[in-house]
């Protein structure tokens, strides 16, 4: 089924240079390209976005990581996309994220783990309202 999901390029990302390579396999896996934007969250936008994890020990560094410097957001769309895309990007700790896999190919670090994606259709409907309000 045709489906929605969002990717982000988290701040480790951009400044490594690997938009490109990200953007890349999306392309060449088939999905497409519905919004694309660079920006820097604030706080109170990093903070909703990973609200799930509020209560956990790591929460304040993520915020401060997501936050610190531009990352690229974006909207794809394709057959399967949500669970499709999490395959792609491999296991949250790039040690245990499979070669071939972006955290496995691009990342060495739990938190520095490159990309994020949407986790079920809830999470998807409701991150593309938060980060694209307008589509
Ligand atoms: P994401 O939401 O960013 O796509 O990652 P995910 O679903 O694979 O993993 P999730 O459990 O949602 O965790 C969100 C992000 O928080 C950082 N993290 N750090 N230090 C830690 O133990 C820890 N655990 C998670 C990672 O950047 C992870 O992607
Ligand atoms: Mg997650």
């Amino acid at each position: 089924m045709s489906e929605r999901t969002l990717v982000l390029v988290k701040p480790d990302g951009v400044a490594r240079g690997l938009v490109g390579e990200v953007l890349k396999r999306i392309e060449t896996r088939g999905y497409k390209l519905v919004a694309l934007e660079l920006r820097t969250l604030d706080r109170a936008t990093a903070e909703n976005h990973y609200g799930e994890h509020s209560d956990k020990p790591f929460f304040k560094d993520l915020v401060d990581f997501i936050t610190s410097g531009p990352l690229l957001a974006a909207v794809i769309e394709g057959n399967d996309a949500i669970s499709g895309w999490r395959t792609m990007m491999g296991a949250t700790n790039p040690s245990n994220a499979v070669p071939g896999t972006i955290r496995g190919d691009l990342a060495t670090e739990m938190q520095n783990n490159v990309s994020h994606g949407s986790d079920s259709p809830e999470s998807a409907a409701r991150e593309i309202a938060l980060f694209f309000p307008n589509l």
